[in-house]
């Protein structure tokens, strides 16, 4: 099955992109049933320059598809703006075609390029955080962007043509169909909210700190392009998306429930506390973990990072939480970290821990604990009324 798309985007610059349809986890973590693509570009000006290549394991494929357009060795110049192995996994393959190439990178890239892939002899040129370098007829503005998403991310600013290769900020999962992506597609918005949510989520703080560096850069992208996903049009529009996740900012009225349940206990408290919610309006989200369905966790953090309230359930497990609700919060805890409520119902068959736990863990986070409803598997009439006037609360 041939994977990879050529598509010239300007009279000099050509997408490289191959349609990852049969990964399943990406960083071998976060479900992606959507799959994902690695996005590398080619600018034939005057010199040709290389931007990022694919992942580790498509390399035939990607020598292919460049043969496409040009000899893979007339090509003068490789940027890297990101080190992972999903974008350099085919550096080693492009300097076999031109060992006199120049690698373009940030000062990390140097160590890095040997210490993962073997490599000695190569040439490198270090490039400061703002530098401008014009490479023939293609000026180049390199901008560090740290975080974005390791310490060595930077992005490359095209001046003449006014297009941004922004790394992988700005991208998503999901194979579109579409070069370009159009934000009333709130299918594919929803996928970039699961793929800043779970690769940069633990970056937020910088997320805003890069925003504010752009901000103060004279730049006007015209074209935006990611390493992942779709290339936009509107940078405007990707500003304020970024800037409202890194913030997790809430839709007022989004409440999303997390539950395990083994035997239905915690369930049939969960049912209840979801038909409360819906009389009030609410719009709920569930994810949940039983002995019939396991949730993406992936999606839940999507979930997670504009919600207003979030509602744990959790059956106690080997005195203690049961391990998925323990793995949940602490990533809850590494990406979503913020002013949220929380609602926390647990049950127990003869000893009430997991409540006490899961408080011990939230503690030192940003999340406001509402509520802890500790039962002993049935509910009573009581505690049904406890639950309204804490739906109340929230
Ligand atoms: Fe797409 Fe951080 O690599």
């Amino acid at each position: 099955m041939n994977n990879s798309i050529v598509y010239k985007l300007t009279d000099k610059l050509y997408m490289i992109r191959y349609n990852d349809t049969e990964i399943k986890y990406f960083e071998a973590l976060w479900e992606i049933p959507e799959g994902i693509t690695y996005n590398s570009y080619l600018y034939l000006g005057e010199k040709t320059i290389l931007f990022d290549t694919w992942k580790k394991g498509k390399c035939t494929e990607y020598i292919e598809s460049i043969k496409k357009i040009i000899e893979p060795e007339k090509i003068d110049y490789l940027v890297i703006h990101h080190m992972e192995p999903d974008h350099s996994g085919c550096i080693k393959e492009i300097i076999k075609y031109n060992p006199n190439l120049t690698i373009i990178s940030h000062p990390l890239v140097n160590k890095m390029i040997r210490t993962f892939y073997g490599i000695n002899n190569y040439n490198f040129r270090a490039i400061k955080d703002n530098e401008v370098l014009e490479i023939g007829d293609a000026k180049l503005r390199f901008i560090y962007t740290p975080w974005l998403h390791w310490p060595e991310t930077i992005m490359t600013y095209l001046e003449k043509d006014k297009i941004l290769f922004s790394g992988d900020a700005f991208g998503s999962y999901s194979i579109p169909k579409e070069i370009y992506a159009d934000k009333a597609d709130k299918k594919y918005i929803e996928y970039m909210k699961k793929y800043f949510v779970t690769v940069i989520g633990h970056y937020r703080q910088h997320v805003l700190k890069n925003l504010e560096k752009l901000s103060k850069i004279n730049i006007e992208p015209k074209i935006i392009a990611p390493l992942h996903g779709a290339l936009w049009k509107d940078y405007s529009y990707l500003v304020e998306l970024y800037s409202k996740w890194a913030k997790a900012v809430s839709d007022n009225n989004k409440v999303t429930i997390i539950y395990s349940s083994m035997y239905g206990y915690v369930e049939a408290m969960i049912k209840k506390i979801i038909d409360e919610l819906t009389k009030r309006g609410c719009d709920v989200h569930i994810y949940k973990f039983t002995d019939t369905e396991h949730s993406f966790i992936s999606e839940v953090l999507m979930d997670v990072i504009d919600s207003k309230a979030i509602i744990l359930g959790t059956a106690t497990y080997e005195t203690g939480i049961f391990p998925y609700m323990r793995y949940i919060v602490q990533l809850l805890i590494d990406k979503v970290n913020s002013r949220k409520k929380m609602l926390i119902v647990t049950s127990y068959g003869w000893g009430g821990v997991a409540g006490r736990l899961l408080k011990k863990m939230l503690e030192q986070s940003q999340f406001e604990i509402i509520d802890i409803i500790e039962f002993n598997n049935t509910y009573t009439p009581e505690m049904f009324e406890k639950i309204v006037s804490v739906i109340n609360k929230l």
